[in-house]
């Protein structure tokens, strides 16, 4: 089997940002709520023109340049997202026509928060058994579509944007072990009732607000802390690694009480764990995406660093990847 590794990466947030004060002005909550209890004091909004492809399209451009690639390089293309721009065609299929990919494969993969792991280890694997050479995997979300912004327990902690990674074969390090993991049974605790075939959109959906999230954000908080830690167990002992190994967590962004429980859990200082939901708030697979993206930007990934990337979502679905930069 061939090493793999990530050569490119590349993001892309929407300009417009929405403040906790903001929304102090449009549901009853305060900056100070939000702040304590998940750690967002502000998030990005996709424009009004702006779809999940316009985000990706942005990401996926500077990700292929960062790679010093060209589109016609790509060969794969799967975007993780939960928020395509219909249900069809998918938004790999839309990103493949503006970048002006030929000869690709392009899906989309719905694996909600852990999309972008779940994306890495997808490509990996084709890449490793030789099947494509270039893959351009895209966490892209547009949440503020299905947000409702009547609900203070869920529109407080919701944004859009979207990271990218070009990955394709390297001569040492790479991705050292992947896991993924899912749970179908917990699927209510985090869903969206209305829009597809189960139930299509009525009148009725649209009066009792179904097609919005709904979360019980308690019973996932606790779930959260659990199998993160597990997906970071799990995957160092696949890599042969144990906590100290690690250098950097690129973890999945939904409330930093999550991830610091999480981390002390694992014995891990604070030091060691990326953090970007202060800015942006939980943006389902472009959270661990763009995480990764601005900590190589910023120089806290370094040649020869191990990252684990841990990621949990609706499904529910966990997972993570070991990778050696
Ligand atoms: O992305 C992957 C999956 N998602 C997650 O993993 C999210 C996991 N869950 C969480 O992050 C947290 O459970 C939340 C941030 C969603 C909620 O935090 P919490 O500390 O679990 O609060 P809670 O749901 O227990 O609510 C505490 C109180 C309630 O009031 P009462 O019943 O105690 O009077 C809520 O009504 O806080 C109230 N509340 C708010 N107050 C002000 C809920 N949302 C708000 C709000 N502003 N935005």
């Amino acid at each position: 089997m061939r090493k793999v590794g990530i050569i490119g990466v590349g993001e892309y947030l929407p300009k417009k940002i929405l403040t906790n004060q903001r929304l102090e002005k449009m549901v009853d909550t305060s900056d100070e709520w939000i702040t304590t209890r998940t750690g967002i004091k502000e998030r990005r909004l996709a424009a009004k023109n702006e779809a999940t492809s316009d985000l990706a399209i942005q990401a996926a451009r500077r990700a292929i340049k960062d790679a010093r690639l060209k589109p016609q390089d790509i060969d794969l293309v799967i975007v993780a997202t939960i928020t395509p721009d219909s249900a069809f065609p998918s938004v790999a299929c839309i990103l493949q026509d503006a970048l002006g990919i030929k000869n690709a494969a392009c899906f989309d993969v719905s694996a909600a928060c852990a999309g972008f792991v779940y994306a890495i280890t997808i490509a990996q694997q084709f890449i490793a058994c030789g099947s494509y050479k270039k893959a351009l995997v895209v966490g892209a979300e547009v949440l503020s579509s299905v947000t409702d912004w009547k609900d203070r327990n869920t529109c407080v902690l919701f944004g859009d944007g979207a990271g990218a990674a070009v990955l394709a074969q390297v001569k040492s390090g790479g991705i050292l072990a992947t896991y993924l993991n899912s749970d179908g049974s917990k699927k209510e605790l985090l869903m969206i009732y209305a829009g597809g075939s189960r139930m299509p959109i009525s009148r009725k959906t649209l009066t009792n607000r179904l097609h919005y999230i709904k979360m019980q954000g308690n019973e996932l908080f606790k779930l959260a802390v659990t199998l993160m830690a597990e997906v970071a167990q799990t995957v160092l002992k696949r890599a042969g690694l144990e906590c100290k190994d690690i250098d950097l967590v690129i973890p999945h962004q939904a409330n930093v009480r999550i991830i610091m429980a999480m981390a002390k859990k694992l014995g891990l200082p604070r030091e060691k764990i990326y953090l970007n939901i202060e800015k942006y708030g939980n943006m389902s697979s472009a959270s661990t995406a763009t995480a990764l993206v601005e900590a190589v930007k910023k120089g806290r990934i370094k040649k020869g660093d191990i990252v684990l990337l841990d990621a949990f979502g609706a499904g529910l679905v966990w997972g993570g990847c070991v990778i050696k930069w």
